[in-house]
């Protein structure tokens, strides 16, 4: 089993202060940071672009950046992503028309591809590329907003992910991590981590509590239970 990932969504950071707090996060014991792209049009809600991305990097950011891009199409922006200093880059299938192509894009580009999936998407494609992707990011909100609370069913599609990745991996091995986004918290992390997750997305559980590392030290402990 691979190591647990804590990645913060800087969704819910002071998005005046981005770098010192995405440093504090850090230094609080996160693992990466996840960075939440939204386009208005894939989802109804607007956040940052590359140049943010590029700009933590400038400010002396050296964590894995977690890209998760809610836009449509997706080719043009992982690639200036992957340009500004993006580690991995997730994106939905429903949200382009190849998605081989576009995770073969992300790999030529350097970095670690992923895909990720709604609540109502089924995993079908999944099978298909397991070859081609190093994250699969099951969402247990519906992508647009920080906030939200945790769908149970999600717990379900983990377990799903987790045995065709175990499959593959056993197969092949080469690893893949399995990722959850959305209304993570320090008390339902373990069940979470239960049905399959070795990398947990929060953003508001994080940012939201007032010491970064006692959350994060918490979440670890109950991860580990
Ligand atoms: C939702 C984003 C999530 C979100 C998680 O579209 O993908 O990463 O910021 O926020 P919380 O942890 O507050 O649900
Ligand atoms: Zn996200």
């Amino acid at each position: 089993k691979l190591s647990p990932v804590i990645a913060p969504s800087i969704l819910s950071a002071d998005l005046a202060r981005l770098g010192e707090d995405v440093q504090r996060v850090l230094g609080a014991g996160a693992d990466w940071v996840h960075f939440d792209v939204m386009d208005n049009h894939y989802v109804p809600n607007l956040t940052f672009g590359p140049t943010i991305a590029e700009a933590l990097r400038k400010y002396g950011v050296t964590a894995p950046l977690d890209v998760h891009l809610m836009v449509e199409p997706v080719d043009a922006l992982a690639q200036s992503f992957a340009k500004a200093g993006a580690s991995l880059i997730s994106f939905h299938p429903e949200a382009t028309r190849h998605i081989d192509r576009s995770l073969q894009a992300i790999k030529a580009a350097g970095c670690q591809s992923g895909l990720v999936f709604n609540p109502a998407t089924p995993l079908d494609c999944l099978k298909h590329v397991l070859d081609k992707v190093d994250l699969v990011l099951i969402m247990s909100v519906n992508p647009g907003f920080g906030g939200q609370s945790f769908i149970p069913e999600a717990l379900n599609k983990l377990r799903a992910a987790r045995a065709l990745i175990d499959a593959h991996q056993d197969a092949s091995g080469r690893e893949i991590r399995l990722e959850i986004d959305g209304g993570v918290k320090i008390d339902n992390i373990r069940e979470i981590a239960a049905a399959g997750a070795d990398t947990f997305v929060a953003g508001s559980a994080i940012f939201g509590a007032g010491d970064y590392a006692a959350t994060i030290r918490a979440m670890r402990e109950e991860i580990a239970k």
